[in-house]
């Protein structure tokens, strides 16, 4: 499912990345069913009615406004407008004060605020600080999401600047990247959130780690550091021996089920996010909305070759 044996991946993820595969693909009837597996909608009443229904179901969530890569300082504006708008409706929620993690969060993507742009970092910085103000207002938590390793360092000073505010700002590591194991030992101290990830960008060999067992080992060093730290790590993954890894981990290093959780996508192995709330650990759900699906939607696409498939077969019959 990943890299290496999947030998479409690199040329799907540069079809993620180009307008004229974007085009074509949004015009398809048929992609829009497969899009709306991992997409409940465009618009904010869309996401909300999943986040009820997952809230409902006992699973926390992080709800992330779709976007990257923007050419105007106007689209982050109107992205910052979107999440502040989310946050008021996360009120209408209506949840209880609670002392451990947040059920409420908010993933945010800091090329959609700005961060590419000129001058950009301090752009990007101003505009998540508006949006952490308005998540510590609704009680909701915010993770900053991890993009291409051309932004991890720009990425993390951010991150790093948004916490002396912010506290419980989180960040995302992408375990296929070589650096990962010492950052992770980097921010794994007291009050740190940790998402860790295996990571869904095209990368070269300098950066990151290429096959499978690779990016399998990495991951599984990464989580012992995180768990053995003082933060709360975030196991983001559907594989189930990643997931059966750290369970053992919490367990063996003495955290209950408040100093951890996992965390899988919409419309991803929903079955297995019950169960692990049944057995009576923290799932949080990751829902993304809007229309600008395209790249999201691409990088699901490259990580499973049935989604694989399928998506080519809709292509053909369009
Ligand atoms: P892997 O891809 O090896 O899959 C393991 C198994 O899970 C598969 O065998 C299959 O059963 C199931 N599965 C996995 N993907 C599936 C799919 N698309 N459709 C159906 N079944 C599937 N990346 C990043 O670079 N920056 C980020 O900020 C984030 N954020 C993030 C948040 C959350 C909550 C999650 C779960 C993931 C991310 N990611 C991410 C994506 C992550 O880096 C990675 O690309 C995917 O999670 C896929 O890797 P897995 O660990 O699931 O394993």
């Amino acid at each position: 499912t990943f890299t290496l044996s999947n030998p479409l991946r690199p040329a799907i993820l540069a079809a993620a990345r180009s307008d004229r595969m974007e085009r074509t693909i949004s015009r398809s009837k048929l992609t829009r069913k497969l899009v709306d597996r991992f997409v409940p909608g465009a618009a904010e009443a869309d996401a909300m009615a999943a986040v009820r229904a997952l809230v409902e179901s006992g699973r926390f969530i992080s709800v992330d406004y779709l976007g990257e890569d923007i050419s105007h300082a106007g689209e982050a504006e109107e992205t910052v407008r979107a999440y502040l708008s989310l946050l008021s409706a996360y009120r209408s929620l209506d949840l209880p004060a609670t002392d451990g993690p947040a059920p409420l969060e908010v993933s945010i993507k800091l090329s959609a605020l700005g961060q590419s742009l000129p001058g950009g970092e301090e752009l990007a910085l101003v505009n998540a600080r508006t949006i952490c103000a308005a998540a510590e207002q609704a009680g909701a938590w915010v993770n900053v999401d991890a993009e291409d390793h051309t932004t991890t360092d720009s990425t993390l000073r951010i991150v790093r600047e948004l916490r002396r505010e912010f506290p419980t700002v989180a960040t995302v590591l992408q375990a296929y990247l070589h650096r990962t194991e010492a950052d992770c030992r980097e921010l794994a101290g007291p009050g740190s959130r940790i998402r860790l990830c295996k990571g869904a960008y095209k990368e070269p060999a300098e950066v990151a780690f290429q096959s499978k067992e690779e990016v399998d080992a990495s991951y599984q060093r990464c989580l012992r550091v995180l768990m053995e730290g003082q933060g709360y790590p975030m196991v983001a993954s559907h594989d189930p021996a990643l997931i059966a890894a750290a369970q053992e981990l919490a367990a063996e290093t003495g955290r209950g089920s408040d100093d951890y959780e996992i965390q899988m996508l919409f419309g991803i192995r929903d079955g297995e996010q019950r169960r692990l709330v049944a057995e009576g650990g923290h799932v949080r759900t990751y829902v993304p909305f809007g229309n600008d699906w395209y790249g999201y939607f691409m990088r699901r696409i490259a990580e499973r070759p049935a989604n694989l498939t399928f998506f080519l077969r809709s292509l053909v019959s369009n």
